[in-house]
């Protein structure tokens, strides 16, 4: 599919969010965190995942093997959705979940120009209802969203992880609010939306 503009693209929030326009502080808007394991970064995921109100973009950068799919994973179980399948959508190019909200989760690695990134058609995926998680996001910068949250992974050691998210908008401030909030209470999610039940875990 072809687009006319590859624009930034001022994301509408949907009627289910209520998002406030006043200027949140820098402090609120960025949240950085150390991932000591692999479990810890699904869990973060979930936490994010059961934050989620409908149409956000997560924008997912780090290098190769840094957890990514990991954290999307954890997205996807905090969705309630089955995780059974989540994987690098490396060849397949999108996956989507559909749990409490769907979700569209996009690998832009293997795509090296903004008109493949468009015929896949993400434009339209970032414009509509979907929550959208894309790895390699800075292959499609251009056409992100104004508001959206960034994740940045970076590798630490063998099973340790640095992360920041990095809200960019009204919307994706009040899913990081959200997501900080839910972080710190786990034990309130329902079990089969723990990355740590029998039936949620997948190891990798
Ligand atoms: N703290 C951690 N967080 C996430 N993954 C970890 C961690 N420690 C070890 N790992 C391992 O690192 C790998 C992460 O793989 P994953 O597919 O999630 O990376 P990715 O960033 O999506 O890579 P790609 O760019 O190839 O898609 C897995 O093998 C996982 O077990
Ligand atoms: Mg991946």
């Amino acid at each position: 599919m072809r687009f006319k503009r590859s624009v930034a693209n001022p994301r509408r929030p949907t009627g289910s969010v209520r998002t406030s326009r006043r200027a949140s502080p820098a402090s609120s808007r960025a949240w950085e965190l150390s991932l000591f394991s692999l479990l810890d970064t699904e869990r973060l995921g979930q936490a994010l995942g059961s934050a989620l109100q409908g149409g956000e973009t997560l924008a997912l950068y780090g290098p190769l093997g840094v957890g990514k799919t990991a954290f999307v994973r954890g997205v996807v179980a905090g969705l309630g959705a089955s995780q059974e399948d989540v994987s690098s959508p490396t060849f397949v190019l999108i996956h989507e979940y559909r749990g409490r909200l769907p979700l569209a989760h996009i690998d832009l690695y293997r795509l090296n120009s903004l008109r493949e990134i468009e015929s896949i058609g993400l434009e339209e995926y970032l414009s509509g209802p979907m929550v959208t998680a894309i790895e390699w996001a800075d292959r499609a910068r251009a056409m992100l969203p104004e508001d959206r949250l960034e994740i940045e992974l970076r590798h630490r050691s063998v099973k340790s992880r640095s992360i920041t998210l990095m809200a960019t908008g009204p919307l994706s401030a009040t899913l990081l609010a959200r997501a900080r909030r839910s972080h710190g209470h786990p034990s309130k999610l329902p079990r089969s939306r723990r990355a740590d039940s029998p039936k949620g875990k997948k190891s990798s």
